[in-house]
């Protein structure tokens, strides 16, 4: 039977029911549901609803309670009782009796699950920032052991100027260093407990909110019954979270799919982490990296999907809000999945240094370093930059690079130059010379891998 049922006369069609009922999703959030409950009966003790002695009993069923659901929570999808509140009840009441029939005394479901879900998304966060330092962690000794791995950095997709496999490695742990932060932000803006919020205007027993909120370890009572209960800012900052770090991920993604291009043929990834095909023998597909690309576009659905679902929404509690938790779930799901898939891809890729060499000597990348060798010799670089220019189409004619072209060749554009212009040309001052903190240069990248080491190890 409902919880509800007494205003009824008639049961509620089976075709609603399954509509309506949210079982088969929040079953999830037993265990906090219960470590609530166990909170909310402590209080109901200070406020003469229950005495010590049936506090004592209660927390004992709920924690055997507890004790099943953790050894099976699937078993949870055997009953049909409309949501995880309702069933914990239920559960409670069969163990023992009337007793259990008092703990729902001033508390509503709409203060219930406002709780359950924030203490849900508290240990969410707190799992999912560990899976980014791991991946930080696998990025920062993939960098370390690829200093010496030179290869073009793009702009545009076109070859700009030399960097290091080190470096591209070091610009991803940058973004999820600002998705781990974006994680404490958002922990503690959801560190409030709403629980004594009651359906929206309150409970009516002069509940100590600060103690409630101490004991289910929160940092403090929320200060709004009517924002308590309608509040899912905390889902929706997650969902932007996740979103934005599946925006890193899937770029990531996309880069590796690229290197790993017969076209680019930079990196090897292990059979681990590739599938074949059905049809072409020859064929070793990314995707472990094509899957990460994809599943962004989920996790962004799920973030559009919550802000649709609350705009408009008049205060307070709505059955829309039901609705936030199969999209939080997945979403925070697949987040995790894909940053321990990401760490996996690097597990054994090979980064193929002759090819990333190869290319990085290719493509005029060092036209950068030409201009300022004209800048050194006194012509001003706006000058500089559009001799560079007509000596690159003049190697791209007799199909030379740069640091081919003979000292005559160089001064039919421009009668500075000398001899000691190959120097700079060579792969190695064009890293040596960016050594600006945050550059390429090999010196700065095995300071900042040395730094995230300290900061991370
Ligand atoms: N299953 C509901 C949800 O997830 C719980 C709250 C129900 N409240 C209500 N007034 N019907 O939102």
């Amino acid at each position: 039977m409902a919880l509800w049922g007494g205003r009824f006369t008639q049961a509620a069609d089976k075709r609603f029911k399954d509509f309506n009922d949210s079982l088969r999703f929040d079953y999830r959030l037993a265990e906090q549901d219960i470590e609530g409950s166990i909170g909310w009966s402590k209080a109901l003790v200070t406020v003469g609803i229950l005495t010590k002695a049936e506090q004592q009993q209660l927390e004992v069923a709920l924690n055997a309670l507890l004790v099943e659901v953790r050894s099976n929570p699937l078993g949870i999808l055997q009953d049909d009782a409309e949501d995880i509140h309702s069933w914990v009840e239920s559960k409670l009441i069969n163990k023992i009796g009337n007793l259990g029939k008092k703990l729902h005394t001033g508390r509503s479901r709409n203060d219930q699950v406002a709780l359950d879900i924030k203490m849900w998304c508290k240990q969410r966060v707190t799992e999912l920032q560990h899976t980014i330092r791991r991946l930080q962690v696998k990025l920062v000794e993939t960098a370390e052991n690829n200093q010496d791995a030179v290869m073009p950095g793009y702009t545009h997709l076109q070859r700009a100027q030399p960097i290091s496999f080190a470096h591209w490695c070091m610009a991803y742990v940058e973004m999820l260093d600002r998705d781990y932060s974006r994680l404490s932000d958002a922990y503690r803006r959801m560190n409030t407990c709403p629980l004594g919020s009651g359906a929206l205007a309150g409970t009516a027993y002069p509940i100590d909110r600060e103690q409630l909120a101490k004991d289910l370890d929160f940092s403090m009572a929320t200060r709004n019954s009517l924002d308590s209960v309608s509040d899912r800012d905390h889902i929706i900052e997650l969902l932007s979270t996740a979103s934005l770090s599946m925006a890193h991920l899937s770029r990531f993604a996309e880069d590796m799919i690229i290197f790993n291009s017969g076209e680019a043929d930079f990196v090897e990834l292990s059979d681990r982490v590739t599938s074949g095909s059905s049809l072409m023998p020859q064929k070793k597909n990314p995707d472990a990296c094509e899957l990460i690309r994809g599943k962004a576009g989920r996790v962004m659905g799920a973030l559009t999907g919550m802000l649709v679902t609350l705009k408009a929404l008049p205060l307070a509690y709505n059955k829309d809000m039901q609705e936030d938790k199969e999209g939080i779930f997945d979403a925070l799901d697949t987040w995790q999945d894909c940053v321990e898939m990401a760490s996996f891809v690097l597990d054994d890729i090979k980064v193929n240094v002759e090819r990333t060499k190869e290319a990085a000597l290719k493509g005029y990348s060092n036209a950068t370093e030409l201009a300022d060798y004209l800048v050194s010799k006194g012509v001003p670089f706006r000058d500089s930059h559009h001799i560079v220019g007509e000596t690159v189409v003049y190697a791209i004619k007799v199909h030379k690079g740069l640091e081919d072209l003979t000292i005559d060749e160089f001064r039919q554009f421009s009668d500075v130059v000398n001899e000691d212009v190959y120097e700079i040309l060579s792969l190695q001052s064009c890293l040596d010379k960016r050594c600006a903190k945050g550059g390429v240069s090999p010196l700065r990248v095995a300071e900042a891998i040395a730094e995230a080491k300290v900061r991370f190890l």
